[in-house]
């Protein structure tokens, strides 16, 4: 039995900072598990502006402990109205390393998302020309779709025409939840890439319920049956390159979690390399581990992979139930129930 495993430093291609005091609790956890992250941009108002994501950049890098070398990558948020003139210049001016786009009212502040892919169609043009990634959010909205198949059908109906209309546009299926995503991106050649989170590799739609409601295991897209669960697993721990890690850590404070109308979210980022680790220990695949989060999230990105290695040593170890924010918010943290038995080693 394998007790150890050093790997290059990893990414993690999915993150949600926050702003405020939130940012100044979230970003420390994934800045000592983490190179670099790919930060979301869904802030009230969103960020959809050069200016916008420098300063949001400013405030996350002042939030980075000392002695840490942390990197956030920047998305914009794509919307109907969207100028693809600040998008190519943000790219240009190594702001924007990603377009990230919400379905109007997929999921949690997307009000302000794309309401028709075709209100975007100069935009992607202007992406596909320059190498601009173009992140999904992979869920259709129509309220009369059942929530547990609103990724398939995303599939059916929106990402088989975007990727016949722009084959040569980079686009990541983020946070993938179903067989059909991952039977999708393997069909698919190297301009696509997808993401898997932690928890969507630990839980299925059953352990939402188990024992009663579990609002903090509740997030979008919704876990979905074992039989998804195990294409994941597999999709993962395979070494594809078209797969990577990104951990969609989204805290919320427990009072808008534990409410009569509970917000999607996990907080991962405490135990994101942990539960992974574990993942790929469960599946025989440690040798799997490095690929999947070190190196074919750079490669998809055309970015270098990271300096440096980080060992993870098989261990109980006692992990945080909740952090405090400074404004006295409490935000859970996920945890397998079984317990983890991976630890980051100092
Ligand atoms: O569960 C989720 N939380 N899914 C998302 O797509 C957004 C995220 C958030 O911002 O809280
Ligand atoms: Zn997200």
């Amino acid at each position: 039995m394998t007790d150890t495993i050093t790997i290059r430093r990893p990414d993690d291609w999915h993150v949600h900072f926050r702003d405020g005091a939130m940012l100044q609790s979230a970003v420390p956890f994934t800045a000592r598990q983490f190179r670099r992250a790919i930060v979301m941009p869904n802030l009230v108002p969103p960020v959809t502006t050069v200016d916008a994501a420098r300063a949001y950049r400013d405030r996350i890098n002042m939030a980075v402990p000392d002695g840490i070398d942390f990197q956030p990558l920047m998305t914009a948020y794509l919307t109907d109205t969207i100028d693809a003139g600040e998008l190519a210049r943000g790219a240009e001016e190594g702001v924007f390393t990603a377009v990230k786009l919400y379905p109007a009212g997929a999921t949690t502040n997307s009000d302000s998302g794309v309401t028709d892919l075709k209100q975007v169609t100069a935009v992607l043009e202007c992406m596909q020309a320059i190498g601009l990634p173009l992140l999904l959010h992979g869920e259709v909205t129509d309220p009369e779709v059942d929530i547990f198949d609103r990724e398939a059908r995303f599939i059916e109906q929106k990402l088989i025409g975007l990727r016949a209309d722009f084959p040569e546009l980079k686009v990541v299926f983020e946070h993938a939840t179903t067989k059909d995503a991952v039977d999708y991106v393997l069909s698919q050649d190297s301009h696509m890439g997808c993401t898997i989170t932690a928890h969507h590799l630990v839980i299925n739609r059953t352990d939402i319920f188990k024992g009663g409601i579990r609002p903090h295991l509740y997030c979008l897209p919704i876990a979905k049956r074992e039989v998804h669960r195990q294409a994941l697993r597999a999709a993962a721990t395979s070494g594809d390159k078209r797969f990577f890690l990104g951990t969609d850590t989204a805290p919320h404070p427990v009072h808008e979690k534990e409410s009569d109308c509970g917000c999607a979210g996990i907080f991962s980022a405490p135990t994101a390399m942990q539960v992974y680790t574990q993942v790929f220990d469960e599946a025989g695949a440690l040798d799997k581990l490095e690929a999947f989060a070190s190196i074919n999230g750079p490669g998809f990105y055309g970015l270098a992979a990271n300096e440096g290695t980080v060992t993870l040593v098989r261990d109980v170890v006692e992990v945080p139930e909740r952090v405090e924010t400074a404004e006295g918010e409490i935000v859970m943290v996920f945890r397998p129930d079984a317990g983890l038995n991976w630890r980051i080693m100092a």
